[in-house]
């Protein structure tokens, strides 16, 4: 539709027609679709529902295509709805969960993982996902870091970018290709203590150098919703912040797609304490620029009535509108309101052998290796019995993917039986997944108690340990501990779990620890304990295969830490970015008192952010720069000579951070700028060099402008956030303080 017919079109609306596009249904009312946020009947009238403006949760071509048609017959101008939907990390075929998906380092790969996420759940009928969640995580308490690309500013944004590329592809006329939305803005990975839906207090320096950049990014790519979070920043509360919505976003960030809350998140404003009733939290929601309203009565019950007596000008309802009117403009949906819908694409594409390889091939890459002692991995096909509740549990696909069926998933135990080489290796259960007195919630229900008769599993377990060669244990928090409502107090494995390591490793000494889950624990009695250890997360629908080629090294990890894993919970949070203090502690316990330190444990996590090893090893040359000042018109070039000095090939991801030696206010010790991966055979080198701007030297300074300063900086390349491999860069004091368009 052209503008201009849009224009008219909405000129033709009846002010509740307008209002009807600001509303979002969930998908139960059509008794369809998942429930993800707690459920009432919103206390709406049939008249309000023929007016609404978006489902949310309802999936199916077939579904899809007969509620849009009977909903557009009845709708006075026929306007199409919008269907949204949690399309987190894969629709049927899952690729692994987000955190993971940044450990492969790899923006290509994750563009393309979402690129099929979008393929198949446009062929579904989906027109919006809400994702790339680009929330910066420091503190593994909080369920939801299994949806966010983990402690960096940088590499979050990176990744967050690359799922809005490959959702929305190059149109979103496009076949297959959908609109994304951007999540939480803002702030909502901090939240205090790791619980959901906790207060969020960051100093705007923060905010902005940290936080912002990743959701930066994500605008920047061009995605084309935003929705706010359910967090008070600094007190208020995000669906009602008018300087977060129209200030940072809208008018800094230049963001002029739709603006929806989150889940209830306009009734919730009541229980903020910052309205009395509805019609106060519509007030400040419509103020403050959020157009789409998920799920609360808030708009669809008062802005009627706000409007009629004057409190709410009619600009505000219009403009909103608007913005959901062009979306659906853009998406197409005036000339074909099914868009993608389309039962015989579902059937083709959905679960097909190209998804489950590309899933497969994600999950590989996303494996972090953490310990690999005696060359313990790969192992030969028959050397190993496999022992854990993980060997054959079919929930790998993060607590987020509610459209996938689980029974899809190949375990590793069907790997193994799949494949001749393997089919006899013995395996066993050990115990079951969750402590029995520890029962977890799920979206909807408990999850259902895992029956394994632990004394008995543990038995079975320990006799089979005593007569392998080797053991991989697969161990893991359920997936249900970790996603939406998920926070912990704890970091720790289960129990039964912990239990059985003992067992196992007391009569075995090379034990191989595979990981799953959907945050860094406390995994100290594993590194104490095992030989090796590999992160596997949620992998997803193809995990089993993927962590089964990985042992036997038919593929390579190179995955690397997008979130360091803590020596424990009392380092919460914890970030490899951090400020130096006035009182660094360097490591020796004989420094005395008086430096910033715990006194009985670490400051350092047990394995920091940017670390994974390989099957192989590297090493770096000294780091070279082309010049060794710089102007702020000109760049640098930083480079080393990375070696594979291993017997097999190997990829590495080589790390570049910046340290600002001496700026107007403290500076990270680090900060990382820029990344690479390159593949090597045995004895090959290669060169890995990373240019340097003015702009990657930036920061807020005094009076917050966002400026470099003249002075000195430590570039460091190497392998991960603790590399000590430098040189130093001193931008010159003739530069010009560059203010960020
Ligand atoms: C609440 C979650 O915070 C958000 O991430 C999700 O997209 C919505 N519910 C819709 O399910």
């Amino acid at each position: 539709m052209t503008e201009s017919a849009l224009r008219a079109l909405i000129n033709d609306l009846t002010l509740e027609e307008k209002i009807g596009q600001l509303v979002q249904l969930p998908g139960y009312f059509q008794s369809e679709g998942a429930v993800t946020g707690p459920a009432g009947d919103m206390g709406l009238t049939q008249d309000d529902l023929r007016l609404a403006g978006s489902y949310l949760s309802i999936i199916g071509a077939e579904k899809i295509k007969k509620l849009q048609t009977a909903f557009m017959a009845q709708h006075p101008h026929h306007i199409p709805l919008l269907f949204m939907a949690d399309i987190i990390n894969g629709y049927r075929t899952v690729f692994p969960i987000p955190l993971a998906q940044a450990c492969t380092f790899d923006p290509e790969g994750v563009e393309e993982g979402a690129a099929i996420a979008a393929k198949e759940a446009a062929a579904a009928g989906i027109h919006v996902t809400f994702s790339p969640m680009a929330d910066l995580v420091r503190d593994a308490r909080w369920g939801r870091v299994m949806e966010s690309a983990g402690e960096d500013p940088y590499l979050n944004g990176c990744m967050a970018a690359a799922m809005v590329r490959g959702y929305q592809g190059k149109s979103l006329h496009d076949r297959g290709h959908i609109a994304a939305c951007l999540k939480h803005f803002a702030g909502y990975g901090a939240p205090e203590g790791g619980r959901d839906y906790n207060n969020v207090e960051l100093s705007e320096r923060t905010l902005r150098e940290d936080y912002l950049p990743a959701y930066q990014a994500a605008v920047e790519a061009g995605c084309e919703v935003v929705m706010t979070s359910f967090n008070t920043l600094n007190r208020i509360p995000s669906a009602a912040n008018e300087w977060l919505v129209k200030e940072v976003l809208r008018r800094e960030m230049g963001f002029t797609g739709m603006v929806i809350s989150d889940w209830n998140a306009l009734e919730e404003l009541l229980a903020h304490g910052i309205a009395a009733d509805q019609g106060e939290a519509a007030f400040l929601a419509l103020r403050a620029g959020v157009d789409m309203d998920m799920t609360s009565p808030v708009y669809a019950r008062n802005l009627k009535q706000l409007v009629e007596s004057g409190k709410v000008p009619l600009a505000w309802v219009e403009d909103s509108a608007w913005r959901v009117l062009q979306l659906k403009n853009k998406l197409g949906l005036f000339e074909h309101p099914f868009k993608d819908a389309d039962e015989e694409e579902e059937r083709a594409v959905l679960l097909s052998p190209a998804h489950r390889e590309a899933a497969r091939k994600m999950a590989e890459k996303s494996f972090v290796l953490l310990k690999n002692e005696d060359h313990m991995l790969p192992l030969q096909p028959e050397e190993a019995a496999f022992i854990g509740p993980y060997v054959d549990h079919i929930y790998l696909n993060g607590a987020w993917s509610i459209f996938a069926n689980d029974q899809d998933t190949v375990t590793v135990k069907a790997a193994l039986a799949n494949d001749p080489r393997t089919r006899n290796v013995p395996v066993a259960p050990g115990c079951p997944v969750h402590d029995a007195d520890q029962p977890i919630m799920g979206f909807q229900q408990p999850v259902a108690r895992d029956e394994t008769d632990a004394e008995a599993a543990l038995q079975e377990a320990v006799e089979l340990a005593r007569r392998s060669r080797k053991v991989v244990l697969c161990l893991g928090e359920h997936r249900e501990c970790t996603g939406e409502a998920a926070s912990r107090g704890e970091l720790t494995l289960p129990k039964c779990q912990l239990r059985l390591l003992d067992a196992v490793t007391a009569v075995n000494e090379n034990v191989i620890a595979v990981l799953f889950g959907g945050r860094p624990l406390d995994i100290r009695p594993l590194k104490e304990k095992t030989k090796a250890i590999l992160v596997a997360w949620l992998p997803g629908t193809e995990g089993g295969p993927a962590v089964l080629r990985t042992l036997l090294g038919e593929s390579h990890p190179s995955g690397r830490l997008s979130m360091c894993f803590p020596y424990c919970v009392g380092q919460m949070p914890i970030h490899y970015n951090h400020l130096s203090t006035g009182r660094p502690f360097h490591g020796d316990c004989h420094d005395g008192r008086f430096g910033s330190k715990y006194q009985d444990i670490p400051n350092e996590p047990l394995y920091p952010f940017g670390f994974g090893l390989t099957y192989t090893t590297f090493s770096y040359s000294p780091v070279v720069l082309s010049a060794d000042r710089m102007k702020a018109d000109e760049t640098v070039t930083a480079s080393v000579t990375v070696t594979n000095t291993g017997t097999c090939p190997g990829t590495e991801t080589v790390q570049m951070y910046l340290r600002d030696i001496s700026a107007s206010v403290a500076r990270p010790v680090r900060m990382l700028k820029a990344f690479v991966k390159i593949s090597l055979n045995p004895g090959e080198s290669r060169e890995a060099a990373f240019t340097i701007s003015e702009k990657m030297l930036r920061l807020y300074d005094l009076s917050m402008r966002y400026v470099s300063e003249p002075g000195t900086f430590d570039v460091f390349i190497g392998p991960d956030s603790q590399t000590m491999n430098k040189a130093r860069l001193t931008l010159e004091e003739d530069s010009m303080a560059q203010e960020m368009e």
